[in-house]
Order: C-alpha cells, then structure tokens, then sequence
C-alpha cells in the first residue's frame, strides 16, 4: 500500500493566522507532540518574517530528531539564508521555497514577466539545493495558473533539483475535479514524475480544503499539507484530523495509508487549543466535542445495539478518552479536574469552578455525567477564556 506523506504546517501557515500566534516554548511543545502524532514533516516557520519566527525554527530544529523539519522561504537569497540559518541543527532539513505562478500574482503583486519568474525558479532553487540535500518547490497559486506555464516552472523547478512539488489551491478556489486534473497534466509533463513527490495544499476558503486533498491523493499525489484543526489563513487549511482519518476509514477504496498515530489526533487538537486558546467548534468532525455525541434516542438505541449503527470510527480510536469516569453530585473538584486534565484542559481555578457548578447542576438531575457531558460543559466554559483572550487582544 503506498504511503502518503504528512506534512504538517500549523507552526506555519496555521501560526501566520489572526489569533494563532505561538511563543517559541509553545511551538517546540506542539512539534514535540506532532512528533508523537507521527507526522513526517513539520514546517517550523517562516525564518525571513521575524526573529521570533526564526527562534522557532532553530529550537524546533534542535529538539525534533525523527522527524524532517522544514522552514519556508521565498525564491529570494536573503529568504532562503534566513531558513538555511533557522535548519542549520536540524537532523533532516527541508528547504521550502515557493513563487506565484498564476498572471495575476505575477502581474498585480510581484511585477514579473513569465519569463522573470521562470528565471527566479531556476537560480533560487538550484541556490537551495547547493546549501540542502532536500528542497520542496511550491508554485503560489498553482490552482490558478494557465496549466501550460504551470508545467513550464515546474520543470523548471525540477531540473534545479527540487524533489517535492507543491502545487497549492492557495485561495481555496478549485474544486475537486479541477484540482486533481492539474495534477495529472503535470504528472504527465514530467513524464510519470518519476522521483518527485507531488504535494497538495489546500485552503478552506469555500469549505472545500478536504475535498480537494482527498482528490489530489486520487490523482497520485503522495504528501499532504494540513494544519491541526484546520487553523491557517483565513478560512483555514485542510484539517490534518480530517484528512488521516478519511485515509483511513476509506483506506479499502483509496489504496493508501499514512504514518499518523490515530489515537494521538484528540490529544494534539487538544494541546494546540489549549495553547491558542482557541476552541474548535463542538460540531467539527473528529475533534469537536459532538463528533461522537448521540442525542437522538433513535441513534442512542442504535449505538448501544452496535456501534457501526451511527459511528464510522469509534472515539477510542482518534484518542477520545475511553475511560468513563463516572461523575455524580458526591464528586469533588478534583474528580473533577482529574478528567478535565485527561481530556485535555487546564483549566484556571475559576474555570474549574465553573465547570464543577454546571456538573453538579447535571448530576443532579442526571445522577451521572459522562466524560462527553463533562467535554461540553468544559468546551463551553473554555470557550469564554478564547473569547475574551481575543477581546484582549483586540
Ligand atoms: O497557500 C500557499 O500557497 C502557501 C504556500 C506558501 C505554500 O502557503
Ligand atoms: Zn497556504
């Protein structure tokens, strides 16, 4: 079965997003659990756009070691020496480097001539390859570029020795059919692209960033670009929680599979929350806290008869606690923190508080409460805590 590669990119694309920002204690912390997640690239940052953001590469650098660790640059020199600086600990550097293709980008915002971009490829990537033994080429807005210039820079890009090629829907404009035909017309240019790994990247922006990843995987495209939760510009990036698992429950029709650990998906959604600050809404697939809560008496009964009846994967495996601990109106605060650390939170002494008035209300009228009960009364009470680190922030 072929192996679909995970390129991870919330320390980057998802970082670079309103209300997103990460310290460099924070980004080391999410790339050590990324690591647990078995991702097999991580995007570190965007060393050219601050200090900080090169800090981040250089801690994440030196503290991940199985992983390959890549850092962005734009096909500029001082970009490319600013990521090379940030990858110099890395045990498996990644140089990514990336132009726009489409007229539009080169016309309106870079003022370059076809030809000027077909240039830039060439120089900055044979650049890169000569200062890293693996460089990934992005064409910016590939979803959006005449297809017979798209083949030219990627060729381009390949003959100054990239060996990944990401062609982004940078806007979040192609639809899926569109999508995977892009890529099947470049596979075809470069003959097969024997030795070259396509990638996709997929923003969320007409609630399509899955949709067309899931098309690229069928057009044979072999590495994915996915932040946790879905976080990134704008509307966001194709959930990387939404992507591995789709592979996986429908593994038996799309022929391949990933490296990702399952069950530390709930955890890794939980942690980069709790850093952000910034809940997923309880209805988002896989990680929401509904994505396995059965109201409807008629799915009740059909859960307790047999699982399959109303879940296509159980909780246990994305790494929803299994362990139901029960609690009733006799549990103490710390029962109660007990489960809520386990779930994920930590919540402040008000918060708790909180939680713990709104759990006893329910057992008393429930005599026990569930961990799902105890999720949507914490993703409730943190959500307050998003909203007003957000009106601070303001
Ligand atoms: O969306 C995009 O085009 C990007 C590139 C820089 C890879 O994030
Ligand atoms: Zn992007």
């Amino acid at each position: 079965m072929d192996i679909v590669r995970i390129f991870d990119t919330t320390l980057r694309d998802g970082e670079q997003s309103p209300g997103f920002s990460m310290s460099v204690p924070e980004k080391v912390r999410m790339a050590r659990q990324l690591e647990s997640l078995g991702v097999d690239i991580i995007e570190s940052g965007f060393p050219i756009a601050s200090q900080g953001d090169l800090e981040g590469v250089r801690a994440v650098c030196r503290e991940i070691r199985s992983c390959t660790v890549a850092a962005l640059a734009r096909a500029r020199r001082d970009d490319i020496d600013a990521a090379l600086d940030g990858l110099a600990g890395a045990a498996h550097p990644r140089l990514h480097t990336f132009l726009a293709t489409s007229d539009l980008h080169l016309h309106h915002k870079l003022r370059l001539t076809r030809e000027q971009c077909l240039e830039a490829i060439s120089s900055n990537v044979r650049y890169a390859r000569e200062h890293c033994a693996e460089v990934e080429f992005s064409a910016e807005d590939a979803s959006r570029t005449e297809i017979g210039f798209l083949c030219e820079a990627v060729g381009r890009a390949v003959k100054a020795g990239a060996t990944i090629l990401n062609l982004p829907d940078t806007v979040g404009y192609a639809v899926p059919e569109e999508y995977a035909a892009m890529f099947r017309r470049v596979i075809d240019y470069l003959d097969g692209a024997n030795g070259i790994t396509l990638s996709a990247h997929c923003h969320d922006d007409l609630g399509l960033g899955v949709a067309n990843t899931l098309a690229a995987v069928q057009a044979g495209v072999r590495q994915l670009e996915l932040t946790i939760n879905g976080i990134g510009e704008r509307a966001g990036n194709a959930a990387l929680e939404e992507v591995v698992v789709l592979l996986k429950v429908r593994q038996a029709t799309l022929g391949v599979t990933t490296n990702v650990h399952l069950d530390q998906l709930y955890a890794t959604s939980r942690l980069l929350t709790e850093i952000t600050g910034a809940p997923v809404a309880p209805n988002k697939a896989i990680v929401g806290a509904n994505a396995f809560a059965h109201e409807a008496g008629i799915h009740q009964d059909g859960i307790l008869k047999n699982p399959l009846t109303y879940e296509i994967i159980s909780p246990e495996e994305v790494g929803v606690p299994k362990r139901q601990l029960v609690l009733g109106k006799h549990s103490g605060r710390n029962a109660l923190r007990a489960t809520l650390v386990d779930l994920g939170y930590q919540p402040t002494q008000e918060e708790l508080d909180e939680c713990y008035r709104r759990v006893v209300t329910l057992a008393d009228a429930s005599k026990s409460v569930s961990n799902r009960d105890v999720l949507a009364i914490a993703h409730e009470v943190m959500r307050k805590r998003g909203s007003e680190t957000a009106v601070a922030a303001e």
